[in-house]
């Protein structure tokens, strides 16, 4: 069985009680925590941001993977690294230097990703793959919880996986939008390794949040 991680994204999660959801997502067997960061501009809907983020970080020793789906996001990295994020995932239509976000990032000493809207092709990352540590394919379009899953995303996430095998590279590849208990395998199987997921994790078997993640990973 390969070893999957599961990232629950608390887009999902009762906003009153974040604190405690995110305790409950530990005690779960959570792997990490995604984190959506909207700003009504690079998408069509506004969450949290740092400061959430900071009060959250003393709650938790799990890693924060948090996904910025705001635009321009370069002068609010430092921001969201110093509020705790561990992973900080940037889409390359937000920044007009994605070399220099990149690097910008790692001047943090935090992991960083790079994210693909469903429409965006590989071919716009390709340089920056071997400076990566997690590609982000999005399976929905972003801004929302509970979309349908794009079937067409699997050929992209095998795309991924054979250029990490045969170039060496070490990204990990996550899986973001739409995930269930029935397309999970196939993500898997084109070459995910984390896996994303809101709705499925806190709606599925009347919101038994331990059990939807175990079965996640059972692929
Ligand atoms: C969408 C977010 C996703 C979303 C996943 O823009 O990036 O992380 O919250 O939620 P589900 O699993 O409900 O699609
Ligand atoms: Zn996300």
């Amino acid at each position: 069985m390969k070893k999957i991680q599961i990232s629950p994204s608390i887009l999902s999660a009762d906003f009153s009680q974040l604190g405690n959801e995110i305790k409950r997502l530990e005690d779960a067997g959570a792997d990490m925590i995604h984190v959506d960061v909207m700003d009504g501009h690079f998408v069509p809907n506004l969450t949290i941001g740092p400061p959430v983020i900071k009060t959250l970080r003393k709650n938790s020793k799990l890693t924060f993977d948090v996904h910025l789906m705001i635009a321009p996001v370069h002068k609010y990295i430092k921001d969201f690294a110093d509020a705790g994020a561990d992973i900080i995932t940037i889409h390359p239509e937000a920044t007009d230097n994605l070399k220099e976000s990149i690097n910008h990032i790692k001047s943090f000493k935090k992991k960083v990703g790079v994210s693909l809207n469903p429409d965006t092709n590989v071919s716009i990352i390709e340089r920056e793959l071997e400076n990566v540590d997690l590609v982000l394919v999005m399976s929905v379009h972003p801004g929302f919880g509970g979309q349908k899953f794009i079937p067409n995303v699997i050929e992209k996430i095998k795309i991924l996986k054979k250029i990490k095998d045969e170039k060496n590279y070490s990204y990990d590849i996550e899986v973001d939008g739409g995930i269930n208990f029935s397309n999970s395998k196939e993500v898997v199987n084109a070459g995910a390794n984390i896996l994303v997921s809101g709705t499925t994790i806190f709606r599925e078997n009347n919101g038994d949040i331990k059990k939807n993640i175990e079965t996640l990973k059972e692929v």
